[in-house]
């Protein structure tokens, strides 16, 4: 019987190792968070697919690093949009000691979980939160692939005052470090501009009936509304809108509106096409492989593409790329070399200023036309 058992064990030993071939292989788990659950889940399952489309097309490339074979795996978290929950989820992957994280979506959760993963030296990527305080504290752990809210909330002030010549803006953020932040941008560019704030107002990311806010504006007769938040509000917002009869006024706001979603949230109201809004990056056509990879994603991940999936694939790849160069999958010893990357991704090629900006990042300005975001650069 014994016997039988070592000869049993011995064959599962052989049969595992024949599995892996000759050489060890370590498992590196790399942690993704956003929002998974709420009403920005959309978002977080399209961050999440970019994630896995990066990590299948790695471990399809047999990446030896320190003479193991690696096998990437995705530690996935759901932190809800929710600051608290973003520092919890960033907490329990510092304690599962994950190799690095992608993440996260919201500039609310992605600012306090950087200090946390500061203090644990696990580098974090965002591919999706674009508040400049993320990199003020110039953490070696904090890194974004995507222009920050300093151009969107400048761009598109300057569109609305150069190329479109309107004249009275009314302002409404969600209070959220993102909504907040990218609003004060706006505003600020707009009056330099000699462009005229005409109304304030705030509202929450949990919020969907906008008429008490929208009819205050509406007596102050604004020739466009910025909003600072995200689309599971400017969705409703924009049918509020057509209800109160405000059919021309222009609707302004950073990526947090420029997905795909907004055309259903919006259910059919015609000041969809009032939408002007800005992304930080190249449109999918003027990436460098963002044609053909958007043709694999729509394949994998059909209706589910939203607008940061391309980015948080590239941020998977830059984290491995850096433990390539330094041979190590250890944060401590491949951090080093996140700084010096030099990567061309499917999005742009990717290299960062010494705060853990990107160097150079591109802008994009779209509309909605006939149901359809079309780029406008
Ligand atoms: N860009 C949005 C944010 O920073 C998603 O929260």
């Amino acid at each position: 019987m014994q016997m039988k058992l070592k000869l049993a064990v011995a064959a599962a030993i052989a049969a595992v190792a024949g599995m892996a071939g000759a050489q060890p292989v370590q498992v590196v788990k790399i942690g993704h968070v956003a929002p998974m659950s709420g009403p920005q889940a959309h978002y977080g399952r399209d961050n999440e697919n970019g994630v896995l489309m990066a990590i299948e097309d790695l471990n399809k490339q047999n990446i030896v690093i320190g003479g193991k074979k690696i096998k990437f795996e995705i530690a996935a978290e759901d932190d809800a949009a929710d600051p608290k929950q973003g520092t919890a989820v960033a907490q329990k992957l510092c304690d599962a000691k994950v190799a690095g994280v992608v993440g996260h979506l919201n500039s609310g959760t992605t600012i306090p979980a950087s200090r946390v993963y500061h203090d644990c030296g696990i580098p974090h990527i965002t591919g999706a939160a674009t508040n400049p305080d993320l990199t003020k504290p110039k953490y070696n752990t904090t890194y974004r692939i995507i222009a920050n809210d300093n151009a969107l909330g400048a761009g598109l002030a300057f569109y609305a005052a150069d190329t479109l010549k309107l004249k009275k803006v009314a302002i409404i953020d969600d209070r959220t470090a993102y909504g907040e932040g990218v609003a004060e941008v706006f505003k600020k560019t707009a009056l330099s501009k000699g462009m005229q704030v005409v109304g304030e107002e705030y509202t929450t990311d949990k919020a969907t009936d906008f008429m008490a806010i929208l009819t205050s504006i509406k007596s102050k007769n604004p020739d466009a509304i910025f909003y600072g938040g995200m689309d599971a509000q400017a969705g409703p917002m924009l049918r509020q809108i057509e209800q109160l009869g405000m059919s021309k006024v222009k609707f302004f706001g950073g990526d947090g509106i420029c997905t795909q979603k907004i055309i259903e949230l919006s259910g059919g109201a015609k000041t969809l096409n009032n939408v002007v809004c800005a992304e930080g990056g190249s449109s999918i056509a003027k990436m460098p492989g963002g044609l053909a990879w958007k043709k694999r994603y729509d394949e994998k991940y059909p209706n589910q593409f939203q607008i940061y999936s391309p980015f948080t694939y590239d941020a998977t790849f830059v984290l491995v790329d850096a433990m390539k160069r330094a041979n190590s999958v250890d944060p401590k010893v491949y951090l080093k070399e996140l700084p010096k990357t030099h990567f061309k991704g499917v999005t742009a090629t990717i290299a960062f200023e010494p705060n853990g900006e990107m160097k150079n990042p591109a802008m994009t300005l779209s509309v909605y036309k006939d149901g359809k975001k079309v780029a406008l650069n």
